[in-house]
């Protein structure tokens, strides 16, 4: 394990995917509010759905939770019925973007080399990119999720994103909302190899670089996943769509 030479504050971000209506937003001024009165070692993030995003942003502003987005488009603008492009996150208040989530490169066939597009167009926006990477079942039990993972990290992550803030989310495929999780030893050699990569990258600068672990992190597990080496945070799916369970696992921190 490559030794941090600083250690930034964890990251805890919230990914509602697409859940959420104007009611939701009850939610994250909890979180808001929680935030304000016991400022957490960490810093926290919700990524609402885009159709809520300038509302949050309106909601909790003047607050320390930083409102996200969940893709971008790689073009700031054009003829792409349905999509959004990061300055148009900006435009609604967002301050940091999920790109490359297993779930656009899976349903979407989203490449590597389109994900580190969309991290050129958000750093371009003035946006904190956070890049997913993760293996499949069959690649882990192939023996492959290591290799996989840092071919990613390889292909995802532009040179422009030295310097830049950025975090990077390591989220095994099999463990996004089923529950399951990998052990704090397969975390942790995750981790260190991601690491490596990015200091390979980035030197000094991506020895601090936050990579979170994301899949079924809950209140119950948080604790000992944060605790692992090299995990700098946690991205959040279905535990974040409740203030409470949220605020446990920001606690966790
Ligand atoms: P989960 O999702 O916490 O519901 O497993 C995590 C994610 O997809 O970012």
């Amino acid at each position: 394990m490559t030794v941090s030479l600083t250690t930034p504050r964890p990251l805890i971000a919230g990914n509602w995917k697409m859940f959420g209506l104007e009611a939701s937003l009850d939610e994250a001024r909890a979180v808001a509010a929680a935030v304000a009165q016991a400022p957490p070692a960490a810093r926290v993030a919700i990524c609402p759905p885009a159709t809520l995003l300038h509302r949050m942003a309106d909601a909790l502003s003047g607050e320390s939770v930083i409102v996200g987005g969940q893709d971008c488009h790689a073009a700031p603008q054009g003829a792409y019925t349905g999509d959004i492009s990061a300055p148009m996150l900006a435009d609604a208040g967002a301050t940091l973007v999920i790109l490359g989530h297993s779930e656009r490169r899976g349903s979407y066939d989203e490449t590597c080399e389109e994900v580190s597009a969309k991290v050129l167009a958000a750093l371009a926006a003035g946006l904190e990119p956070v890049i997913c990477l993760g293996e499949t079942l069959a690649q882990r039990e192939a023996g492959q999720a290591e290799p996989i993972v840092t071919g990613q990290a390889r292909n995802s992550l532009p040179d422009d994103l030295s310097g830049q803030a950025f975090a990077v989310a390591y989220e095994p495929v099999w463990a996004i909302g089923t529950g399951l999780t990998p052990t704090i030893a397969d975390i942790a050699a995750i981790h260190a190899a991601i690491r490596a990569v990015l200091v390979e990258r980035f030197g000094d600068h991506g020895a601090s670089v936050p990579i979170l672990y994301g899949g079924s992190v809950k209140p119950e597990n948080a604790a000992e996943i944060l605790a692992t080496p090299e995990v700098g945070g946690a991205l959040v799916g279905g535990a974040s769509l409740k203030a409470k369970d949220f605020l446990a696992i920001i606690a966790a921190a």
